[in-house]
C-alpha cells in the first residue's frame, strides 16, 4: 500500500466540492468526505464523486451497537468507497461486526480505520468526564491495539503517534494522520502541526490535508507540493 495524500473536502455543498475537484482536471486525488457534506447531500454525492474516478475516504466515525454498525457499514460499502472509519470505543465486538458488514460478496472491502481518542479530548476531560483514569497516550495505544486485534487496518492519529503505533501494532498497520501544515503557512485551529516531510519521516502512511489545499490560492499547486514533500517524485 503506497503512501498518499488525502484531501479533506470540508465543503458544505455538492456544488462547491465539484467546482473544487474540477480544478484538478484529469488528476484524481484521494478525497475525504466528512459528516458535513454527507449529511447535507446524502449518499448521492459519494456516488457522484466515485463515478468520476476519485478514491474516497468516507469519514463518518460510526459508533453504535454492533448489529446497527454492521448494517450501516454494509450500506456504506455498497457505495464503493475506499476507506471508512469508526470509534474504537465502540468495543471490539462492534469493530468485528463493522468488518463483516463492510465485506462485499466478492470478498473485497474498504480499508477500515479506528478513531482512538478525538484530539478535542485532552487528558483532563478524559479523566474527569469519561472517567478513564489513565494517561492519554496509554489509552490511545490500548485502543490502537484493540483495533488491530479486531482485524482493522489502522488508526487515525497524530503523525507524532505514528512511530509508537507502528512499533506496537506493526509497520503494516496504517497510520492516517491529519494536522498537517506547510512550514511557511499558519496552523489554523490545529494545536500541534507537522509538515508533509515530517509526517513522512515519522512513518505516516496517509496524510489528511484540508485547508492548506482547499483554501490555497492555487489548490492544485498546493496539492502537488504536498505530494512532492510527502511521497516524493512519482
Ligand atoms: O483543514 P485541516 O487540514 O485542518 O483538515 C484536517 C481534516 O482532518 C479535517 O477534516 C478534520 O476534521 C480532520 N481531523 C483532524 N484532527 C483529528 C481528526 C480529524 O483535523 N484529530
Amino acid at each position: 500500500m503506497g503512501k498518499d495524500v488525502i484531501i479533506a473536502c470540508d465543503f458544505s455543498s455538492g456544488r462547491e466540492v465539484m467546482a473544487f475537484l474540477n480544478r484538478f482536471g484529469e488528476d484524481k486525488p484521494f478525497v475525504k468526505i466528512g459528516m458535513e457534506l454527507y449529511y447535507a447531500e446524502g449518499p448521492g454525492i459519494v456516488r457522484e464523486i466515485k463515478k468520476r474516478g476519485y478514491r474516497i475516504f468516507l469519514d463518518l466515525k460510526l459508533h453504535d451497537i454492533p448489529n446497527t454498525v454492521k448494517k450501516a457499514m454494509r450500506a456504506l460499502s455498497s457505495l464503493d468507497i475506499d476507506m471508512a472509519n469508526l470509534h474504537a470505543a465502540g468495543s471490539s465486538a462492534m469493530m468485528r461486526a463493522a468488518l463483516e458488514g463492510l465485506t462485499r460478496a466478492d470478498g473485497t472491502r474498504p480499508i477500515l480505520l479506528a478513531v482512538t481518542m478525538l484530539t478535542s479530548i485532552d487528558e483532563d476531560i478524559m479523566n474527569r468526564e469519561l472517567l478513564i483514569d489513565r494517561p492519554l497516550p496509554e489509552t490511545v495505544m490500548s485502543y490502537a491495539k484493540g483495533a488491530k486485534e479486531a482485524g482493522l487496518d489502522g488508526v487515525i492519529c497524530s503523525p507524532h503517534e505514528s512511530p509508537m503505533v507502528h512499533e506496537s501494532c506493526g509497520s503494516a498497520f496504517l497510520t492516517v494522520t491529519p494536522g498537517v501544515r506547510f512550514s511557511d503557512s499558519g496552523r489554523g485551529d490545529q494545536a500541534r502541526v507537522t509538515t508533509p516531510a515530517e509526517a513522512r519521516r515519522l512513518g505516516s502512511d496517509y496524510i489528511v490535508v484540508g485547508r492548506p489545499i482547499t483554501q490555497a490560492g492555487d489548490p492544485v499547486a498546493a496539492y502537488q507540493r504536498c505530494v512532492q514533500e510527502f511521497v516524493g517524485g512519482r
